[in-house]
């Protein structure tokens, strides 16, 4: 869950690296590092972001490098530890995203035969495997090294003497900008659109030799033809645009992200497929997952088709689905466990539905059809306007296979979506903010939505704060209510509303303040809570989504009152491409 940059041209490689690991940091940002080649490998690298630090270009010349942003998994984060990493003698410099989970084998062997090791990571081995094969030629030592590799692994390589960037990639995405007389090499588009919008995407086991005019990709050491596509999203949509962070960007964009993605084609194969669907399981993490349970609430309601949602870590540990259909809902369809799930339900015969928001990432390969959500690229760390684009697509299938009303509700929806983000959320934030624990509840398709609310605050605020179906609360969380837990209570006037009305009441008999969200004009609930947040007056499908992006905005407005790092939370990446 790191991000690499490669560069091979005509320009000074270092800005252009450093500005591309900038791009990649929401895939990490514990520390950093950059490599150049000029006759002799030159580099830096230490703790900290590269958005915060200052990489002087004159300290490190060549026409090409390579460089990486960490999210450590084996040893901690220090400047010895930071990529790039050198084989004994420095001539060979590597930067890894993925794990090497034989490294320790290897490292015992190396170390017996002579290699000192720096870091306490497992990509240094790579750089030592590739010494001990290099007889004068990168790739061949590169095409040696990767047969003893186990896990996973985006690698980058450059050595002192070559011209050449060598890439190689197993279940870790990378992708190749080609422009003119200039390469890119990069773990997204993102850093590359800035330059050109041709890109290839590697498959599993290419290895890609890299000059600056051209590429050779070879899978199992022979050369393979992989086409370069040219990409739609465009670079000023990775850019904040005038807003104070890319969270609240990509909250603003949510009632286009929300049509687009509803108005995608499904292609009438896929259509044909989910209609013999008499079972349909879905597997997602974290923000995708919340969509996947929504998504069953429609599907059960609308078409009344079974539908299963299981967090893809825990899939394994039940039955598979076999010879049914299988949705895997994954943003940045990179995410691990969503793709082993996946390919798990493949070996069962299921059909496979990939639907994500990003061309050509690994869920794309492995999946029977793709349905992409457009809600272009998601910089922040927090999931919000992919959320919503996940949840248009998921709507259009249900469209799709049973209720074209939806399509008309749907139609009129725009202006409403456009009227919750005018909601002025700081004096609920407030709230919040002094907040020791919250809760936020909801029944029906709108625990999902408080599941989300509540995912959304703690990751931005670290406020504890926890989702729970609204009938559960008096299951023991009750011994928790006091007034220093606000409870965010989700309480819309449809058939759950009575009960509703009547948790709110036994929360507020324990003394908790309660927020109430709930449906224009509902006089009932603005006199029973602490604080009232109407929903623009509209349809039911427009309730749940602009409930969905008033918590956006809520978390949002509660972690500007904290001072925190909105885009990227401690601890936190955007891709979780581990297991
Ligand atoms: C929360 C968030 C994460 C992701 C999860 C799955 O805001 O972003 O919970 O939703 O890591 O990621 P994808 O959708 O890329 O599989």
């Amino acid at each position: 869950m790191c991000g690499i940059v490669g560069y091979i041209g005509r320009r000074n490689a270092v800005p252009l690296v450093v500005e591309g690991l900038k791009r990649l940091e929401y895939r990490g940002y514990d520390s950093f590092g950059v490599a150049t080649a000029d006759g002799r490998i030159n580099i830096i690298k230490k703790q900290g972001r590269i958005s915060e630090s200052c990489v002087d270009p004159l300290l490190l010349k060549g026409c090409m490098g390579i460089g990486h942003t960490r999210w450590a998994t084996h040893g901690v984060p220090n400047d010895v530890n930071a990529h790039p990493h050198t084989s004994c003698n420095g001539d060979i410099a590597i930067v890894h995203n993925g794990i090497i989970e034989n490294y320790s084998e290897i490292k015992r062997s190396l170390t017996a035969e002579g290699h000192t090791f720096l870091s306490d990571t497992d990509s240094e081995v790579v750089a030592h495997l590739i010494e001990k094969y290099y007889n004068g030629d990168i790739l061949q030592a590169v095409f040696s090294a990767v047969l003893h590799l186990k896990g996973s692994y985006a690698l980058l390589v450059i050595c002192s003497s070559e011209k050449r960037v060598i890439a190689a990639r197993k279940s870790s995405p990378l992708v190749i900008g080609e422009g003119d007389a200039e390469m890119f090499a990069s773990s997204d588009m993102t850093p590359v659109l800035e330059y050109t919008r041709k890109i290839i995407f590697l498959e599993d086991g290419d290895v890609a030799d890299i000059r600056d005019s051209k590429v050779t990709i070879y899978n199992n050491k022979e050369p393979v033809e992989r086409k370069s596509e040219l990409v739609e999203w465009d670079f000023e949509s990775a850019k904040k645009g005038g807003f104070d962070h890319f969270m609240q960007k990509e909250i603003f964009e949510q009632p286009d992200v929300f049509f687009n993605s509803f108005n995608i084609e499904i292609p009438e194969k896929a259509v044909a497929d989910l209609k013999k669907a008499s079972q349909i399981t879905v597997v997602a993490c974290g923000t995708s997952y919340h969509a996947g349970m929504m998504f069953r609430y429609m599907m059960e309601k609308y078409c009344k088709i079974p539908v299963r949602v299981e967090i893809a870590s825990e899939y394994m540990n039940f039955n598979p689905c076999k010879n049914s259909v299988m949705f895997a809902v994954t943003q940045s369809g990179e995410t691990a466990d969503t793709l082993a799930a996946l390919r798990s339900a493949k070996n069962e015969n299921c059909i496979t539905f990939a639907i994500t928001n990003v061309l050509g990432s690994s869920v794309t390969r492995s999946a029977d059809h793709v349905l992409y959500t457009r809600a272009g690229p998601e910089i922040s760390v927090a999931a919000t306007k992919s959320f919503t684009a996940q949840l248009a697509v998921l709507l259009k299938i249900v469209s799709c296979l049973c209720n074209d009303d939806i399509e008309v509700e749907i139609s009129g929806m725009h202006p409403v979506i456009e009227e919750a983000l005018l909601y002025d959320a700081e004096p609920a934030a407030l709230i919040c903010r002094d907040a020791a624990s919250l809760f936020f509840i909801g029944r029906g398709i709108f625990y999902p939505v408080s599941l989300e609310g509540a995912l959304k605050m703690k990751e931005i605020t670290y406020i504890h704060a926890e989702g729970y179906a609204a009938g559960e609360l008096k299951h023991g969380p009750f011994s928790l209510l006091c007034e220093e837990t606000p409870v965010i209570a989700l309480c819309i006037k449809d058939d759950s509303y009575p009960v509703m009305m009547s948790n709110i009441k036994e929360v507020k008999a324990r003394g908790a303040p309660v927020i109430g969200i709930g449906s224009a004009g509902d006089i009932d609930l603005e006199e029973i809570c602490d604080f009232y947040i109407p929903l623009p007056k509209s349809s039911e499908i427009s309730e749940i989504i602009n409930a969905s992006v008033i918590l956006q905005m809520l978390a949002y407005k509660t972690a500007v009152l904290l001072g925190r790092d909105i885009d990227k939370p401690r601890n936190l990446a955007k891709s979780v491409t581990v297991i």
